[in-house]
């Protein structure tokens, strides 16, 4: 075990884990930050998606070595409030179903959107194409982050 540091949600957290251990593993079950969720534990499904310094990252394979000296943000910290334009865009296109993929959805997206603020529909399918959503919410997603964008 060694004491890695890490700054999740803009607050330090001191994890006494294997530095090898994915870094979902000590986001949910050290921290206890459940809203990421465990998908297929393979970079396959984006549903662990969690930003790694402003960079959307896989958080089920990371090792949370990876994540030391710098400042993770997971679904919990994008806004204080819950009010983030994609949160706000969410709700009111109702864009969930079973919600178990959305967190990696919003993510993901919100990584496109600081990056383009503006995203044609081609790079959110594109920025999106890693994030699979059982329910077949697609459609729904890219039109909130169209409107997230201010770009119904
Ligand atoms: S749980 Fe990480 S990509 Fe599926
Ligand atoms: S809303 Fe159910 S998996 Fe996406």
């Amino acid at each position: 075990m060694t004491e890695l540091v890490v700054r999740v949600n803009g607050t330090e957290q001191k994890l006494d884990v294997d530095p090898e251990m994915p870094l979902l593993w000590a986001l949910r079950d050290v921290i206890g930050l459940t809203g990421t969720k465990y998908g297929c534990g393979q970079a396959l499904c984006g549903a662990c998606v969690v930003h790694l310094n402003g960079e959307p990252v896989r958080a089920c394979v990371t090792p949370v070595r990876r994540a030391a000296g710098g400042a993770v943000v997971t679904i919990e910290g994008l806004s204080p409030d819950g009010n983030h334009p994609l949160q706000r865009a969410w709700v009111e296109l109702g864009v969930p179903q079973c919600g178990f993929c959305q967190a990696g959805q919003i993510m993901s997206a919100a990584a496109l959107l600081a990056k383009k603020p503006r995203p044609t529909d081609a790079e959110i399918d594109e920025s999106l194409a890693g994030n699979l959503c059982r329910c077949g919410t697609y459609t729904r997603i890219r039109a909130a982050v169209r409107k997230a964008a201010g770009n119904p």
